[in-house]
């Protein structure tokens, strides 16, 4: 069989052998093209001022290089698969929404220095190889609860993200912008460019990754953690004993955000000649949100015709029989590694949400990955004001997805997490005890809160002994 034969091979009959059929692609419907989901309606898209501007823009896009390529995207796709059949674990993480600023170097850095440390302890309590996915180079376009906002008065238009206006109150600054959309191509450029520098240099160096996860620990005072940390060591040192430390870093780091602006998405789509088929080159993977995740909505006409991993929002709204539909749709070949289900539910409602829909995809037998976003169902406002999460809740929303998908005989596949490198507090709790009165201190982002450097870690530890006790 040629390896063209292979990529092109419809599903089988048997839809359960498809799972492992190793060289499969997803398959766009036939109707679809680049176009089709302009049909459609389309939710959280604002409201542009010159809709010609926006097209030439998008045009101008559209002859710019891929940001990634197809074949790195077919490449997490078979990690993915890999996370499907029980053979690896997904941590995708990372800001809530970038700015274009965030392509700084050392913003970078830290990002993915805290998420390749957390995965260095996760694949320790899963004994598995880890997928780390970022939140990272394109994350910036937000889904938002009302189009406009009032402030002192004056009702403006909401900020949805730096690809479309800043943040700042006035009327300028809130109206949308299309040369955003350039510019968010070039900061997601900058971001890859600091990216593959850091990740090449990080996959050699696993004990300076793991320091900073010592260092947490003789901060904050040992126990189990200081155990988990010291049997990481003695791998680490047995591994080099034996010369096989080199490369043995989670060396590869994916990128992904959620598909929302969709005239940046389909201006990055792209014919890939040696596959037959269209991937959205802005990311590896991406996304639709809960809000947007409507069955005949246009994200969903979009994403079921490129062939990266998608993944999608499952919120306390999501109905069991409309997602085996929704999976039908996005995944019509039965493609492992090719649909990520995140389910963000809240710490307390996951115990009685999550079942129904877990056993409603296991019946469609779509080899999809289950995921937990702990944090966008575990939002409130302080009251100091401020928008926050609490680490705890964050923690019991993880130990719900594990028992109840433990208990409906489901693998959990992976984490997905809001976080950054820096020493913010926007998120509440953990053993540096982050206050309410202390959110002021260094409440930084643009949109949701987000765990801190110490926070993150201390996640890991504790997902670690969670992967521990359910996957070993
Ligand atoms: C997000 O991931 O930032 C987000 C808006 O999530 P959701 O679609 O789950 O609300
Ligand atoms: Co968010």
């Amino acid at each position: 069989m040629r390896m063209n034969d292979v990529l092109t091979q419809e599903r089988p009959e048997n839809s359960a052998a498809v799972a492992t059929f190793p060289g499969a692609v997803h398959h766009a419907p036939s109707w679809w093209d680049l176009d089709s989901w302009r049909g459609r309606p389309v939710q959280q898209q604002p409201d542009w001022p010159d809709p010609e501007r926006l097209a030439e823009v998008a045009e101008q896009i559209s002859l710019l290089p891929p940001l990634v390529p197809p074949g790195e995207i077919q490449r997490l796709q078979r990690r993915l698969a890999g996370v499907a059949e029980g053979r690896a674990f997904l941590l995708q993480a990372g800001d809530c929404a970038e700015r274009f600023d965030s392509c700084a170097e050392a913003e970078v850095r830290g990002k993915v220095r805290t998420i390749l440390r957390m995965a260095v302890l996760m694949t320790y309590g899963s004994g598995l190889p880890t997928v780390t996915v970022g939140r990272l180079a394109g994350q910036y376009a937000k889904p938002r609860s009302s189009p406009v906002e009032t402030v002192d008065g004056v009702e403006l238009p909401v900020y949805r993200g730096d690809i479309v206006n800043c943040p700042e109150p006035s009327l300028p600054a809130r109206t949308p912008a299309p040369e955003r959309l350039m510019k968010a191509y070039h900061s997601a450029s900058a971001t890859l460019n600091v990216l593959h520098g850091l990740v090449r240099e990080s996959g050699t160096e696993l004990h300076r990754l793991h320091t900073g996860n010592e260092d947490f620990v003789r901060r904050t005072g040992g126990g189990s953690h200081a155990e988990i940390s010291e049997d990481v060591n003695r791998a680490l040192r047995f591994m080099s004993a034996f010369g096989v430390s080199e490369g043995a870093a989670p060396n590869e780091l994916y990128t992904s955000h959620e598909a929302l602006l969709l005239d940046f998405e389909q201006a990055l789509t792209r014919y890939d000649a040696d596959t037959g088929r269209w991937f959205d080159t802005s990311a590896h993977m991406v996304w639709a949100g809960d809000r947007t995740r409507q069955l005949d909505g246009a994200h969903v006409e979009f994403l079921s015709g490129v062939a990266n991993p998608v993944g999608v929002k499952i919120g306390p709204s999501t109905d069991p029989e409309q997602l085996q539909e929704l999976c039908d749709r996005l995944d019509p070949g039965y493609v492992a590694g090719r649909l990520v289900l995140i389910s963000r539910m809240g710490a307390e409602r996951v115990h009685d949400l999550l079942p129904p829909l877990l056993r409603a995809v296991r019946e469609t037998e779509h080899p999809v990955v289950w995921a937990c976003d702990p944090m966008h169902g575990n939002t409130f406002r302080s009251n100091s004001g401020y928008k926050t999460r609490r680490l705890a809740d964050i923690l019991a929303e993880i130990d719900g997805f594990f028992t109840v998908a433990g208990e409906e005989g489901v693998r959990p596949g992976g984490l997905h997490l809001e976080l950054t490198g820096e020493h913010v507090t926007e998120c509440l709790g953990g053993l540096e005890k982050v206050l309410d009165a202390d959110l002021g201190t260094r409440y930084e982002t643009a949109c949701d809160p987000r765990l801190n450097a110490g926070q993150s870690v201390e996640l890991a530890f504790r997902v670690s002994e969670l992967l521990q006790s359910h996957l070993r």
